[in-house]
């Protein structure tokens, strides 16, 4: 393993999954780690991350002095850099010019890290102190125009470091630097793939539940598709899955999650029908927050009864990834919209987490479900918000509407995977939006819902372009919604990115 140590820079978690990338698993650790916590490691090497604090700033966080004397090779980025330079008494000041975005370095020794690169290269700087002359032992591998001290190295101790952030890909060649750091100083092996971290992960989560019972709220989306097999693989029947059918799914995804979970993978899973509580409750209601706040609560009212009749349980499992933990830790991202979890559940029900993805991105996540052996409709399956169709409907929620928008939803789908876009597109849907306009077919005058198609491209969902589907297919989609989907006769197409616009219609 290589720990990257933690120091509040907003690139860390990338770093560990370009270490990763790279066949050697990592782990995000807080920097207040300590020598004697880390012995107990298979430490292959230590990076330390940036970060936003001063080494000389009040409360900056420091690293174990114990630390360097593991004898295990440490690359120091940004902050981590600094704080070496600190630690060896050398000088670090605040620079007169901020550098930010792209630089040009100038390689100026036969560095380790550096092997076989040009010796000008472009890379991505985000500092304000610098560090100005090196500690004793280390030289200078690198310089910038305003920076004398771009990167630096003591080989004897096996301490590297950088000023610019190499995990990002606007540094040209900081993945080949990386791969040099791993591979040549400090000898990984490079045999981590998502087989590996099936491994890992099942045996950490027998380690944790020991022969206790899990439940798990599965959506049949993938994070918690992955999750519950992971945690099904490791303790079996001990796990309980609950599959509530609020009634806002896609068509026929209550039966397919049904049929591939208790079927197919032979797990628990218990089916609770509570349609009608649901859409009893959304009756009338037409503002989004509030379908948003309904359904969240009613489904911790439907998880908390039926959990109990399903007997004792201490711990549950959830399919966080990585890129949830931001998310709901930015101020920003709760105030748009209030997206709806399983993790607001009441107090009184007292689990513990088992949540074995929260170290991954998305895309690491289908790769170890792939491993596990899910087909590729689950696995690649497009995000869908966990209020369903209830938010794709605008204004109030009924039987008749979500029965529209699902044959919709249906055919866009259909159409969109036959057309061979479901990988390149995101998200693609229908929309219903509360308006009926006047048509004509067969001679008649109709007056009947308007349909809209909402398509984006996106790495995470937080900011997207409007997917450019080509007009065939765009032709192919109005037809068949016109001719497929009853009470449906005009097609429109929404062209907003987001920002300004989001994803969903509410
Ligand atoms: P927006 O509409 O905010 O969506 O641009 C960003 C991503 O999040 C999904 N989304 C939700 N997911 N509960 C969820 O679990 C929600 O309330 C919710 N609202 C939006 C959306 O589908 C897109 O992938």
């Amino acid at each position: 393993i290589v720990v990257v140590l933690d120091f509040g820079g907003q690139y860390n978690q990338l770093i560990t999954r370009r270490i990763r990338e790279l066949n050697v698993y990592s782990e995000l650790l807080p920097f207040s780690t300590t020598a004697e916590e880390l012995k107990k490691y298979n430490l292959k090497g230590i990076v330390f991350s940036g970060g936003p604090n001063s080494v000389y700033g009040e409360g900056a966080p420091k690293v174990d002095p114990a630390v360097f004397e593991l004898g295990v090779p440490i690359l120091g980025i940004c902050y981590g850099m600094q704080l070496m330079a600190h630690h060896f008494q050398a000088k670090v000041e605040r620079a007169a010019v901020r550098e930010y975005g792209k630089s040009m370095i100038s390689v100026a020794s036969d560095s380790a890290l550096f092997t076989e690169q040009p010796q000008s290269q472009q890379v991505w700087m985000s500092h304000s102190d610098k560090v100005v002359t090196v500690p004793n032992g280390f030289r200078v591998d690198a310089t910038t125009e305003t920076c004398p001290v771009a990167a630096m190295s003591d080989a004897g101790r096996k301490l590297y470091a950088v000023q610019y952030h190499l995990e990002v890909n606007h540094s040209e060649y900081g993945n080949e630097q990386l791969r040099r750091f791993l591979y040549d100083i400090c000898e990984c092996s490079g045999d981590w793939t998502s087989a590996s971290f099936v491994e890992m992960a099942i045996e950490k989560i027998r380690q944790q539940v020991g022969d206790k019972k899990v439940l798990c709220a599965l959506s049949g989306g993938v994070d918690s598709s992955v999750a519950a097999v992971l945690v099904h693989r490791a303790i079996g029947n001990n796990l309980t899955c609950m599959f509530v059918d609020h009634g806002l799914l896609r068509k026929d995804e209550a039966e397919q999650v049904m049929e591939m979970f208790a079927g197919e993978f032979k797990m628990n899973v218990v089916k609770i029908d509570a349609r009608d509580r649901f859409l009893g409750r959304l009756e009338g209601v037409t503002d989004p927050e509030r379908k948003r706040k309904i359904i969240g609560e009613e489904f911790i009212r439907v998880f908390e009864a039926e959990s109990k009749e399903l007997g004792h349980f201490d711990f549950l499992a959830q399919g966080t990834l990585y890129t949830d933990i931001i998310e709901s830790g930015t101020a920003t991202a709760a105030t748009i919209k209030s997206h709806h979890n399983v993790g607001g559940l009441p107090e009184d029900m007292q689990f513990k987490l088992v949540e074995p993805l929260n170290e991954l991105f998305k895309d690491e996540v289908r790769a170890a479900g792939t491993e596990l052996g899910i087909k590729d409709e689950i696995v690649w399956r497009q995000p869908f918000p966990g209020p369903g169709l209830a938010i794709r409907i605008i204004g109030d929620v009924t039987a008749e509407k979500l029965d529209i928008l699902r044959d919709a939803d249906w055919v866009v789908r259909d159409e969109i995977k036959r057309s061979g876009l479901d990988r390149e597109i995101w998200q693609y849907f229908a929309v219903l939006p509360d308006i009926k306009s006047v048509g004509v077919m067969g001679d008649e005058r109709t007056y009947a819902y308007t349909i809209g198609i909402r398509a984006v491209t996106s790495r995470d969902g937080m900011t997207a372009d409007w997917a450019r589907i080509p007009y065939e297919v765009l032709e192919r989609l109005s037809t068949r919604l016109v001719n497929e989907v009853g009470n449906v006769n005009r097609v429109v197409l929404d062209i907003t990115s987001k920002p300004p616009a989001t994803i969903e219609w509410e």
